[in-house]
């Protein structure tokens, strides 16, 4: 058994659930539980509030060079452990080991690049224009924060939150996500030993998320709420938080077009699909839901593309050479199996996959569709699974506008070899992030986020510590 807390941790102690309830952690490749965990209740997360605003000004306070120091004390702590919390990470949530690795790396770099960015918050002295007096501005914490993480990426969504939290001077309450609740916790005790102080993290890992969130929004002690997770849970915090005027930051949903030119290098823009489709099984909002492909290149593609998706192996993410794990629980699965059922009602051809597999856990077989409609719910709808949709274009106007055709705004991919086009293209797509002839965009130092109902705000970047941070201004008299 994994040597992981399962408590809340509130004031710098562990504690079960106010009322002693608990919820059952699933490993998706078995669908068997794997630990128990405190289900935190509404006045469990008002407990870590209240611990929360008790340390915040001490924390405000604490030099920016302490603050980064324990960030890089975390960071190191991480590295060192890479083999226990990619262990963590597979049993609650599936990937295989090789991609759990890959995530703490991923998870740790967000302390580091928080660490280096927490000694470079600073403000400026500029003159008013009718040279009376000076503008100061100071960059402050914005204050006790509700950091509210998704189950896909158990380790690294917490510390792209809680890095630039604690960075900026904030003190914290994490509630990670309930299927993946362990990758948390094992961090929060690394926070912990290497001496982050009581109250300035607390973590209240809960089944019942919507009373704690409800509970934390409605006390005006709480100043900024940071989500990622679906567009229409984000829409719920989004009006709980208009009640006290809360900041928020919000990664919501994707459908991102992946868009590949005749002109592409086919290899890469393969090698590209591969990754932005099955990197973490598609369950990832900038995973490539639509792909676009240019009608003369269209069959050598999904042949390049079927090959490669035939040659995958599903199976446990801890059996050494599988390529997809399991999908998080039979819900997700379920959703991703209709999505997939009513494309091929609706006129998709199944090139390999579309057939839900018998046995235990939550598995699903890598699926290509071609002659996707594009009016089909899996043109329209976030997939979340190792499902390839591909259809075709003839000119860059339709390319553009069929990937601009949804409310959602994260990511699109664009593979051309054209200079001119890909600057005319990625200046029009609406998305905030575009990636150019590469399947990955996330890096810590890059800033994360979405426009339209996508979300709010940046994760990541030097942009990731502003959301933590007021301006404040103070006019100075020239006298
Ligand atoms: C997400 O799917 O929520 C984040 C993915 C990433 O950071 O790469």
């Amino acid at each position: 058994m994994m040597n992981v807390p399962t408590d809340c941790y509130i004031g710098g102690r562990w504690q079960p659930a106010a009322d002693g309830a608990t919820f059952t952690v699933l490993d998706p490749a078995t669908g068997a539980g794997i630990a128990e965990v405190a289900d935190g209740t509404a006045a469990d997360g008002l407990q870590a509030l209240t611990a929360a605003s008790g340390a915040a000004p001490r924390w405000a306070g604490t030099p920016a060079r302490e603050r980064a120091d324990l960030l890089a004390a975390a960071y190191r702590e991480v590295v060192a452990r890479t083999e226990e919390f990619a262990a963590v990470i597979t049993a609650e949530m599936g990937k295989p080991l090789a991609e759990s690795r890959g995530e703490v790396h991923y998870a740790a770099q967000f302390l580091r690049w928080f660490a280096e960015q927490t000694v470079r918050i600073s403000g400026e002295v500029r003159t008013t224009p009718e040279a009376d007096a000076r503008i100061l501005t100071l960059q402050q914490p914005v204050g006790p924060s509700l950091l509210i993480a998704p189950w896909n990426f158990p380790l690294a969504m917490i510390t792209r939150k809680i890095g630039p939290a604690l960075a900026a001077g904030c003190t914290v309450v994490v509630k990670p996500a309930e299927e993946a609740p362990l990758a948390a916790l094992l961090l929060t005790r690394v926070l912990h030993d290497v001496g982050v102080a009581p109250g300035v993290v607390n973590v209240v890992p809960t089944g019942r998320p919507a009373d704690l969130s409800s509970a934390l929004l409605a006390d005006t002690r709480l100043r900024k709420v940071s989500f990622t997770g679906s567009t229409p849970v984000g829409r719920i915090l989004l009006a709980g938080a208009a009640a006290n005027v809360v900041r928020t930051s919000m990664e919501l949903g994707g459908n991102s077009a992946f868009v590949v030119f005749d002109d592409a290098d086919l290899d890469s823009a393969v090698d590209g699909v591969m990754l932005a489709k099955f990197r973490n099984g598609g369950q990832s909002c900038v995973a490539a839901n639509r792909i676009l492909v240019q009608d003369g290149i269209a069959e050598a593609f999904t042949d390049r593309v079927l090959q490669r998706v035939r040659a995958m192996r599903t199976g446990p993410g801890t059996e050494p050479g599988v390529d997809l794990g399991p999908m998080i629980n039979a819900r997700q699965r379920q959703r991703v199996h209709r999505l997939v059922t009513d494309a091929i009602d609706d006129g998709a051809r199944a090139r390999c996959g579309a057939e839900l597999p018998q046995g235990p856990g939550f598995f699903y077989p890598p699926t290509v569709l071609t002659d996707v409609p594009a009016g089909s719910r899996i043109a329209r709808e976030e997939i979340f699974g190792p499902v390839l949709a591909i259809s075709t274009f003839d000119t860059e106007e339709q390319a553009v506008a069929a990937s601009n055709d949804t409310e959602y705004g994260l990511v699109d991919y664009l593979f051309t070899n054209d200079l001119r086009r890909t600057f005319r293209v990625a200046e029009t797509l609406q998305a905030g992030m575009i990636g150019i002839n590469r399947g990955l965009v996330s890096n810590a130092a890059a800033p994360f986020g979405g426009v339209k109902q996508s979300g709010l705000g940046r994760e990541g970047g030097f942009e990731g510590i502003r959301e933590y941070l007021e301006v404040k201004y103070l006019a100075l008299d020239k006298g």
